[in-house]
């Protein structure tokens, strides 16, 4: 994490703005960003792609962190984007990500999106079943459109990754079974409205054993398509997917030049382009999640520190006990002797935990820490549970920062909401 440094002048900094400066300014809890961090590996991922011969695009997950001016920064990288709803492809083209660079997965695109698809004229739909194939066909046809249609295929590979995020096991809802792959592609070359494009895959996210899966996922893919070749089926590219992941602590992680060997390894001889759709590779260790401690206290058993960022702002350790290191930002606190410690928010649940047993200094309340490797699927999965307004989010540029969403304010919290006449006269 080479943009996150820290001195015994300002503590811990992000780039070259300290995170003391940004609370001060912005309050706490605060998600911070750091665009160097974007940039840089942004181009690390491309030179791998690059060095292992590959022509490829990437299409930024923007469900691991839809922030606009994380967007802008990665579109002005080149990026396109991977989009699962209306509000992120609306996201992505508010960025300025072209349609003609954008893919919209998911396994249940209402009509009303798939709409949205058509108009905007995006690179590719990636088709999850036979049903939705239909569906495009006839929508596009209808509309007097054509539609680049991939079908995503299932593979049945184990990417042995935590089971809440794996999704390329047969029993998974995501992708048509492998073994269907080749009559429904036929399906589609003779539908209206729809060009087929070609297959695409995604396995899993936080992918870190390695990269046999990928492996496996890709060889089986290669063999998909010389199939549908040697049946004089078109196919124009081959989508990767996602799934590359990061070390939270100290477990080793594949890197993108081991990716893209696999990616050259199933699919290098085809001569087709190759499209990957990262998030969490390129957002995660690029933002951290800045909060104050409440309250520390002492418990018959354990030492407690009580932030004030919860389970609603950081979701991932209570829903797939995630591991998320965490640092304090004085420099004092950086440099002071540490016990364990549990590191909670204050929502009513005791799975608002961020951390059990974490070597830790005292710190007393309003020192700040920082939760580190939330860029994705940070803010993106945040709630108002227990009525807290969703946190602010903070862009770091070299030494300039500036606030990229607004913290909500209590007002935006019950606007949405009203009491209906008959019950306001009651008593
Ligand atoms: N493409 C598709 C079709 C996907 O479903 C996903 C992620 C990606 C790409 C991006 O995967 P990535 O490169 O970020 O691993 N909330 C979970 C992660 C859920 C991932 C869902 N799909 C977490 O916090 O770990």
């Amino acid at each position: 994490r080479p943009h996150l440094s820290a001195n015994a002048f300002d503590g811990l900094t992000v780039e070259e703005v300290p995170l003391a400066r940004i609370a001060e300014a912005v309050g706490t809890p605060t998600w911070v960003y750091s665009a160097g961090a974007l940039r840089r590996r942004a181009r690390a991922l491309r030179a791998a792609l690059d060095g292992a011969g590959l022509r490829a695009s990437i299409h930024y997950a923007v469900k691991a962190n839809g922030n606009l001016a994380v967007l802008r920064v990665l579109a002005a990288e080149g990026l396109g984007a991977d989009v699962v709803s209306e509000g992120e492809l609306r996201a992505a083209r508010a960025a300025g990500v072209p349609g003609s660079a954008i893919v919209f997965s998911g396994v249940g695109k209402t009509e009303r999106e798939l709409r949205l698809a058509l108009a905007e004229d995006i690179f590719q739909i990636n088709a999850e079943s036979a049903e939705e194939l239909e569906a495009v066909s006839a929508l596009a046809a209808s509309l007097g459109r054509t539609a680049r249609v991939a079908l995503r295929v299932n593979p049945d590979v184990d990417a042995r990754t935590h089971a809440k995020i794996t999704t390329g096991r047969s029993e998974n809802k995501f992708g048509v079974p492998i073994a269907d792959a080749p009559a429904l592609y036929a399906r589609m070359a003779a539908l209206p409205g729809i060009e087929p494009v070609g297959v695409a895959v995604h396995i899993g996210s936080q992918i870190t054993a390695g990269v046999s899966a990928f492996r496996a996922a890709y060889a089986r893919l290669g063999e998909l398509v010389r199939e549908l070749r040697a049946a004089g089926l078109p196919l124009q590219r081959v989508d990767c997917g996602g799934g590359l992941g990061i070390p939270y602590r100290d477990e080793p992680a594949p890197l993108p030049e081991a990716l893209a060997g696999a990616i050259r390894h199933g699919l290098g001889d085809l001569g087709l382009p190759v499209m990957l759709e990262p998030g969490r590779w390129i957002a995660g260790p690029a933002g951290v999640l800045l909060a104050s401690v409440v309250v520390q206290k002492q418990g018959a058993a354990r030492r407690f520190v009580v932030l004030d960022a919860a389970m609603n702002d950081l979701l991932r350790p209570a829903m797939y006990e995630a591991w998320h290191g965490i640092l304090p930002v004085s420099p004092r606190a950086l440099v002071a002797p540490c016990s364990p410690a549990d590191v909670v928010g204050p929502v009513c649940e005791t799975g608002d935990t961020f951390a059990r047993g974490r070597a830790l200094p005292a710190l007393d309340p309003g020192a700040l820490v920082a939760l580190l490797d939330a860029g994705a699927y940070g803010a993106v999965m945040s709630s108002t549970y227990n009525m807290r307004p969703l946190a602010a989010e903070v862009l770091v540029d070299g030494a300039r920062f500036a606030v990229v969403r607004d913290r909500q304010d209590h007002a935006a919290l019950l606007a949405g909401m009203r009491v209906p006449h008959w019950l306001e006269d009651a008593p």
